[in-house]
């Protein structure tokens, strides 16, 4: 469905993406993980087209859209809905009033139509009805990420982003999450979902396939399988967490 062919993009003399080339499978969870500064987030932004790369290609579902023009780029970015790791709720507007958010953007209008969406959306993402007056300051970490969620279905994406959705975390959040994304994934089986983490572990657990980023390429790209069983010594440090620390200057 999504499809990088050689892509490259420096800032100033740093390359961050070198003939960078992976695909993307519709319908999947796959993780894309990689060191912290490693380009994990200029993938993403990538893939929205919210960076153009300075060379190669990047293909949804076979269309090229480092060619799409500005109209043909706004439409492509409503195939997406992104979960922030802070889930980046409104504070001052209620939980069902943040959920119809993206609603409201695209000139979506009739109020039993949201309402009806809404209370659907809830169910999916396993939220009690009794929380849509509530402002998100009431909600436990867990309940603000399901919000998030829901806000980020309620537009219907194509694919469904997760920057980072359980860094900083407790372990016991961390988990309900990843189940979420499951859960969500096999909810609707047409969504492409794409994670992106720090957490091996969670990848392991978690993902269809998982896309290691290393020096602007794929260090690996497999299913849990093939990186719990990969003798690659760039993938096993990092499974042995020994990598974290101070990022290398190329
Ligand atoms: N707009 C920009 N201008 C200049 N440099 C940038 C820009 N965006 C990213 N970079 C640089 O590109 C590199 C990769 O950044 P990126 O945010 O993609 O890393 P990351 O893998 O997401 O890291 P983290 O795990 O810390 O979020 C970093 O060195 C960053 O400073
Ligand atoms: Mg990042």
């Amino acid at each position: 469905m999504i499809e990088f062919k050689n892509v490259s993009k420096s800032f100033g003399t740093k390359k961050i993406l070198d003939r960078l080339s992976f695909t993307l499978e519709s319908g999947k969870i796959t993780f894309i993980v990689g060191k912290s500064g490693e380009g994990k987030s200029v993938t993403i932004k990538h893939i929205i087209g919210l960076l153009r790369p300075d060379e190669g290609q990047i293909l949804y579902d076979g269309e090229d859209l480092t060619k799409y023009d500005r109209k043909a780029l706004q439409a492509h970015h409503r195939r997406f809905g992104m979960l922030f790791q802070s889930a980046a709720l409104f504070d001052s507007l209620t939980v069902a009033e943040n959920i119809v958010f993206p609603l409201k953007e695209i000139g979506h209008r009739s109020a039993h139509a949201m309402q009806e969406i809404v209370e659907n959306i809830l169910h999916q993402v396993g939220l009690s009805d009794k929380l849509l007056d509530k402002y998100p300051n009431a909600l436990s970490t867990g309940e603000k990420k399901r919000v998030g969620l829901a806000r980020a279905l309620v537009a219907k994406p194509k694919v469904l982003l997760y920057d980072e959705p359980t860094t900083g975390m407790d372990p016991l959040v961390s988990e309900m999450i990843d189940q979420l994304i499951v859960q969500t994934s096999r909810n609707q089986t047409d969504l492409t979902s794409v994670v992106i983490s720090h957490d091996l572990k969670a990848a392991l657990a978690t993902a269809d396939t998982i896309i290691m980023l290393y020096k602007g390429r794929v260090a690996l790209a497999g299913t849990p399988e093939t990186f719990r069983s990969t003798k690659d010594p760039v993938v096993r440090q990092f499974f042995s967490g020994k990598v974290e620390g101070p990022m290398e200057f190329v």
